[in-house]
């Protein structure tokens, strides 16, 4: 597997912060062209190579006026590659380069139409004279740059795109990577094949050449790998068996799991001729939770424990393997301070990096996206129960109790969204849908149940579709398959008074609640 080459044509997204930089990234692989992403205030040097063949400068949520504005080294414009600023990206060119950029008067926000102009074919080729895009801002450049013209205009932004083309600085202040501006990803190729003219290199496949990867690192060593039944570990447990090393599974039971999981997991990884050891932990995360209701110190505990599981059982001289993907690894910025981290990993935690300080962890997809990873799995001819099996976060039902967490109320949880599940199989909606779950508030409502009053539970039902779990969009199910559910959950599980469901979009709202 070709998973990186740092010979292989690169486009480097400088990360301002903005909550959709890894899409930009997606995006250009999707055309199989290799992308990075590096944050925003990265070393000259890191740029300044051969195998860089254009700079993207990501959105991001600060301004160019405030204090402790993000902007790069200034030598990124010196060095002779194409660069395209993309939302706060085209602010940060024009204050720069000499252009200006105003305070708005109105906030640009959602689906927008936008008139291109004269000589805009370069960046926009065939794309349509007036198309939509997606714009999230407030400051608008007022003045491009010497050398640069308006390439497109909105009714708010008359320069919604400028380009220099002479030095190859372009600028859009709408979001290419987002699926709301449909001809962004043409635009994005555009910009890296016509102006960058990066080879159309990547590709995740190639097995054979994984499977030789993973063998040139482990040799005769043994691997411990952490295999939890989601895609990502399956895959990659395959992988692990198909390279003929010496590897131990481990499959935690954090008994955070949803009703039956443990034991359906186990049963399709002996099917898949897969070995693996079940640590039954359940007592153990149970019994550090209690009381805590904080959602990070949820994470963080769980982690933590995790890790001391996993340590307890990788030797002295073992090799550590995780399914880790590229969202888990990218050096987040945090251009407002260290409260913009949003979820803690446990992938990273400090016992892992001081074995990665040794070469002592594998993890062969960490360049890759979670479609990416299914395509491999495709590849293996894995089924689609697997490939396909909706992500289930780490910390299991312990983040899907609004509130501190209780054997009772992991219960009740459990039931709710067995249900929800076992509907959604049954009406065949499981694969139209990226992720559903159910989860349960904590603050309770009345209820009236026989004639007696009762103050019980709400559940919340989320079922979203996405590409890529970066934005989301709420699945409309028939008002008769909502009703079913709401009343199976009412009826069957004692304790829970009331069923709602959620309509909202990510952004803004995230796919989990806590
Ligand atoms: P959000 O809620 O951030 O979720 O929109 C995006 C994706 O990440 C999953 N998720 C997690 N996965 N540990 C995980 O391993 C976590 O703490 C965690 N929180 C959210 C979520 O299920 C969705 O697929």
């Amino acid at each position: 597997m070709k998973l990186i080459s740092y010979k292989m044509d690169t486009i480097l997204i400088l990360d301002f912060g903005s909550q959709v930089t890894q899409l930009i990234a997606r995006r250009i692989r999707s055309f199989n062209v290799h992308a990075e992403i590096a944050p925003y205030n990265v070393g000259i040097d890191r740029i300044d190579k051969p195998e860089i063949k254009g700079v993207i400068l990501s959105g991001g949520p600060a301004s160019v006026f405030g204090e402790n504005a993000a902007l790069p080294d200034k030598q990124i414009f010196e060095l002779g590659k194409p660069i395209l600023g993309i939302c706060y990206g085209i602010q940060v060119l024009a204050h720069m380069l000499g252009g200006a950029v105003a305070r708005g008067v109105k906030r640009e926000y959602g689906a927008t139409s936008i008139k291109r102009k004269a000589k805009s074919e370069k960046l926009f080729g065939e794309t349509p004279k007036e198309q939509t895009v997606w714009m999230s801002h407030f400051d608008i450049v007022s003045k491009p740059p010497v050398g640069f013209s308006s390439l497109a205009a909105s009714v708010i932004s008359p320069f919604a795109a400028i380009a220099d083309p002479k030095r190859n600085f372009y600028g859009v202040q709408f979001h290419l990577e987002v699926s709301h501006t449909p001809y962004g990803t043409q635009i994005l190729k555009n910009f890296a094949l016509k102006i960058c003219k990066a080879k159309q290199e990547w590709t995740p496949r190639h097995l054979t050449d994984a499977i030789e990867k993973i063998w040139r690192e482990v040799g005769s060593r043994s691997v411990v790998h952490a295999l939890s039944g989601g895609v990502d570990s399956t895959v990659l447990a395959i992988l692990l068996k198909k390279s003929n090393v010496k590897v131990k599974n481990i499959f935690v039971d954090n008994g955070l799991l949803r009703l039956n999981e443990a034991a359906q997991v186990m049963a399709y990884l002996k099917k898949l001729g897969l070995e693996v050891e079940r640590i039954d932990a359940s007592k153990q995360f149970l019994d550090s939770l209690r009381e805590i209701t904080d959602p990070e110190q949820k994470r963080k505990i769980i982690g933590r424990v995790f890790i001391e599981i996993l340590m307890a059982n990788v030797g002295k001289d073992d090799m550590l393997s995780q399914g880790t993907l590229y969202p888990d690894v990218i050096e987040s910025t945090k251009v407002h301070g260290p409260s913009d981290k949003i979820k803690t990993h446990h992938n990273r935690a400090p016992e892992v990096l001081e074995l990665m300080r040794t070469g002592r962890v594998i993890e062969p997809f960490k360049e890759l996206f979670k479609d990416e990873v299914r395509a491999i799995g495709t590849e293996l001819e894995l089924p689609d129960e697997i490939v396909w099996r909706h992500p289930f976060p780490g910390p299991g039902l312990a983040i899907g109790i609004l509130g501190d967490v209780t054997e009772e109320r992991l219960d009740m949880l459990r039931q709710a969204d067995e249900i929800f599940m076992e509907e959604i199989k049954k009406a065949k909606l499981y694969r139209k849908i990226s992720e559903a779950f159910a989860a349960l508030d904590t603050s309770r409502a009345v209820g009236v149940k026989g004639d007696e009053r009762e103050y019980g539970y709400m559940i919340l039902l989320r079922a979203i579709t996405t590409d890529d779990f970066m934005t989301a969009d709420w699945y409309p199910f028939s008002h008769d398959f909502l009703a079913c559910v709401a009343n199976r959950i009412i009826n069957e599980v004692e304790g829970v008074t009331r069923v709602l469901y959620d309509i909202t979009q990510k952004p803004p709202g995230t796919i989990r609640y806590i």
